[in-house]
């Protein structure tokens, strides 16, 4: 058996290729390993959103390189994700120790490449877009790690925010059959999985076969023993009426949505080419509120878009403290080369983004605080995942993603049960399993 290492970079959709390379790899003799270092392959799987997101790869290369020299060779180095896709050839001629090339939609021939570098022909390089391909040409047979999975249903992004890589990196968009994915689901269902988040860089734009996103959540509804959908990430354009209807009319999907916003100026917005104002948002916040009254909000925010003003920063926070927020990721915003806005002529000096990063921050961690605090008291359903770290403790998520941990619930792992919430920590919520009446009777 040889030994493989994949390192993940960037977001959920990598997560999701980075176990179909292995699945992928499997039948050709490689087995996972958790350290590079005794390691026959090498997998960085990785993402270009941002300029140090990019940067670490050259880092790690550097390391990896050691290693491989140390080794005499006996070590193959890939390059897979984004940054694979943005730079190409450029990878191989900055780092000679790399062997592979493999764009994230071209990673089903990496068999192909492995073969043909074996054979002596020389390093491979392969960036093409065939996602249907990849799909049809992806292994049925695919390893489950507990009871939560990654299922990615669309791929690519039309949009072209005036930021982003993605369009660029991830081509068009691009949704997998219905069939294809509810037996998916089901082999995953088989394997002990209990919750399910589709993926998609613009996963609400789903549509394939006249089937909507709402219409593919229906459906995998029915499979017995799912329990709980998920899906991101949602653009606010594409949240269509029957994707808010959903969630009314769904159980098993979760009350927490991630619906990124980036920003609360109507000028930012229209320079970044989101296409929707600030009150847009506002309405459609307030439309699924109504069909869900239960659900929390997620989002993101980029600070120091170029030409951002303090007004523009303070538009943000503004629509921060009005919507209210469950959790979100916020960055600073990063010149990326080939995109639009890279070409701005207003680009904002490094320590103001900082300090309006700082503040947005504190903002938002206090909403969460507030959040994770209203859950004291409450029971909810937690689908246990792993072992806590004392004996018999055991670790989940309840519906609105927040890590919990109760006592004597190792039992429990791989099951949904009810737990009511008694403390919130900064980084977890500590809970008891039962619900809050038996508790009351029993006490
Ligand atoms: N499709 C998703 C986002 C994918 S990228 C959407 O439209 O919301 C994830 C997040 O990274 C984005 O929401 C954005 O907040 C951030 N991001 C993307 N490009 C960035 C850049 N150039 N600089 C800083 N943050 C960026
Ligand atoms: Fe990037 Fe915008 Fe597409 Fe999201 S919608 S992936 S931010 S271009
Ligand atoms: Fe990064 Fe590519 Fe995902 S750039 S965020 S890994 S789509």
């Amino acid at each position: 058996m040889k030994k493989l290492f994949i390192k993940t970079y960037g977001c959920q959709m990598n997560v999701y290729d980075s176990a179909r390379m292995a699945d992928l790899l499997a039948p050709i003799g490689y087995a996972p390993t958790d350290e590079a270092e005794d390691a026959d392959m090498v997998i960085l799987n990785t993402c270009h959103i941002r300029e140090k997101a990019a940067e670490k790869v050259y880092s790690e290369l550097g390391r990896l390189r050691r290693i491989k020299d140390e080794r005499d060779g006996g070590m193959v180095i890939a390059v897979a994700g984004c940054v694979a896709q943005a730079e190409g050839a450029e990878i191989l001629a900055r780092q000679s120790a790399v062997d592979i090339v493999v764009g994230p939609q071209s990673y089903h021939r990496l068999p192909e490449m492995i073969a043909k570098l074996a054979r002596g022909q020389g390093k491979a390089l392969e960036t093409d877009f065939p996602a249907e391909e990849k799909f049809d040409s992806l292994p049925k047979e695919a390893a489950v790690d507990g009871p939560t999975a990654f299922l990615t249903v669309q791929e690519g992004c039309d949009k072209f925010c005036t930021f982003c890589v993605v369009p660029y990196t991830r081509g068009a968009e691009y949704s997998r059959p219905p069939a294809q994915i509810e037996a998916e689901a089901r082999r995953m269902v088989e394997k002990g999985v209990r919750e399910i988040t589709l993926l998609g860089q613009n996963v609400n734009a789903y549509e394939a076969d006249g089937v909507s996103l709402a219409g593919l959540i229906h459906r995998l509804a029915r499979i017995d023993g799912l329990e709980r959908l998920r899906f991101t990430t949602s653009h606010p354009r594409d949240m269509k009426d029957d994707l808010i209807a959903a969630h009314g009319e769904i159980g098993k999907l979760m009350p927490y949505l991630h619906l990124p916003v980036q920003s609360g100026s109507d000028a930012v917005l229209d320079a970044m080419n989101r296409q929707h104002t600030r009150d847009d948002y506002f309405k459609l916040v307030e439309r699924i509120r109504a069909a869900r009254p239960d659900i929390a909000l997620s989002s993101d925010f980029i600070v120091g878009f170029p030409g951002e003003s303090d007004k523009d920063f303070a538009d943000s926070l503004d629509l921060i403290r009005a919507v209210g927020f469950a959790g979100a990721f916020s960055f600073k915003y990063s010149s990326r080369p080939g995109t639009p806005a890279a070409s701005a002529r207003k680009q904002i000096a490094e320590d103001v983004k900082d300090a309006r990063l700082q503040t947005l921050q504190a903002l938002l961690l206090e909403q969460k605080k507030d959040f994770d605090v209203s859950c004291v008291g409450r029971t909810m359903k937690v689908l246990f995942e792993k072992p806590g770290r004392k004996a018999g403790q055991a670790i989940g998520r309840s519906p609105y993603l927040q890590a919990v941990y109760a006592e004597d619930a190792a039992h429990l792992i791989g099951a949904l049960h009810d737990v009511t919430i008694e403390a919130a920590m900064p980084n977890s919520l500590k809970g008891v399993l039962g619900s809050a009446p038996f508790r009351a009777a029993a006490a």
